[in-house]
């Protein structure tokens, strides 16, 4: 890059055991790159903060490689591409990739970098048109497979996934009920995502409040969040009811190994079908899920909250606020306002 801008980062420099905090990160700077043939070099704007980006702190294979040590914090983020190498792309372009906690990062065009059409929020591609708005979609449509009327229920309803997933759920004609943490979210999730219901299961007793509120049963469970929150919805299954196992948020900061939920038998006897899943399977059929999403955006049905934070030193503290619970919708901070201008332009 001309004129050498300093490119801040962020790195692991120790891999957390139980709950991860700043003191795991360092700053850093360097030179900002250049690209290279088929690179572009992108200045992030948007960083994504999401709740798996803990369990790659872990040493341990998962369906991504751990995040080294040493290494600039791998992240999703939304940038301008400052100068393109690859066809395809050009000084301007919104974009978005892996570009990770720093101001500028050079990425292979071809591996994962989606140009962003300039017509929309560019927000809206990391919550809902993003992955946890394709989350939500197949995660609930496919796994969960609702029929209208049936009662649904989802956790962690206030963060950026389970946003969507109630809104989806509202929009297929299903009675939802939301669980996350606190009366305030509790009302937002009935108020702005249109939840029938809420229980804050930080101060009611989860068991009995599904019981008064799904007094015939769960047909559909969503989890977010595993732990004590999967078992109580087990307990409270109706037969042949569906679990879509998204994420255990609740176990990530764990020093040690997570007991299982204690009534799995409960599966058995009401024929209930628990699956897991990952958004990225779906990847041939984002484009249809995005169509349906629009729709329903553009018919104001589906809205995207974000939860915008600011400061590049804040990004570690910002990370926190994921496990903490401080975040309504989808966490992403700012790094910098667009558009930026283009060099040579
Ligand atoms: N399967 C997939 O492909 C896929 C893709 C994306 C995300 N996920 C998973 O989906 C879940 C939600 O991710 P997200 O990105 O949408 O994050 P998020 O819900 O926006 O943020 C996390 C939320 O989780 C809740 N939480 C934190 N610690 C908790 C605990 N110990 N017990 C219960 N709830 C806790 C907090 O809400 P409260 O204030 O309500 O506690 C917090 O706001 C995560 O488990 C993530 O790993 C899976």
């Amino acid at each position: 890059m001309s004129g050498q801008a300093t490119n801040r980062q962020w790195r692991l420099i120790e891999r957390p055991i139980g709950m991860v905090g700043v003191q795991h990160f360092a700053y850093r700077e360097e030179p900002a790159p250049s690209a290279a043939d088929g690179e572009v070099l992108v200045r992030t704007l948007y960083v994504s903060f999401d709740p798996a980006m803990r369990a790659f702190l872990h040493d341990r294979p998962s369906y991504v490689p751990p995040q080294p040590v040493g290494e600039v914090m791998r992240a999703g983020a939304i940038g301008q591409v400052l100068e393109s190498k690859a066809s395809g792309f050009a000084a301007g372009d919104l974009v978005m990739g892996g570009f990770g906690w720093q101001d500028y990062a050079v990425a292979n065009a071809s591996a994962g970098v989606m140009k962003l059409p300039p017509s929309r929020p560019m927000t809206d591609y990391m919550s809902v048109l993003g992955g946890t708005g394709l989350t939500a979609y197949f995660g609930l449509l496919d796994v969960g497979r609702p029929k209208a009327g049936e009662t649904v229920v989802i956790s962690g309803a206030a963060g950026a996934t389970g946003s969507s997933a109630v809104q989806i759920s509202r929009i297929v004609g299903c009675r939802t009920i939301a669980i996350a943490g606190g009366e305030a979210k509790c009302r937002w999730t009935v108020e702005a995502l249109g939840a029938d219901a809420a229980i804050d299961y930080k101060h009611e007793n989860l068991s009995a409040r599904l019981g008064e509120l799904a007094p015939d049963g769960i047909d559909v469970y969503f989890d977010n969040v595993g732990g004590a929150t999967l078992e109580a919805c087990i307990g409270r299954m109706r037969m042949h009811g569906r679990i879509a196992l998204c994420g255990m948020i609740s176990t990530y900061n764990d020093a040690t190994p997570t007991p299982g939920p204690s009534n799995l038998f409960e599966l058995i006897t009401r024929r209930v079908r628990m699956e897991g899943f990952l958004a990225g399977d779906y990847v041939p059929r984002f484009a249809e899920a995005r169509r349906a999403i629009e729709g329903w955006i553009d018919g104001g049905q589906l809205k995207s909250f974000v939860d915008v934070q600011e400061g590049f030193e804040n990004i570690p503290k910002t990370f926190m606020r994921i496990f903490s619970g401080a975040n309504v919708g989808k966490q992403t901070l700012k790094i910098a306002d667009p558009p930026l201008p283009v060099p040579g332009q």
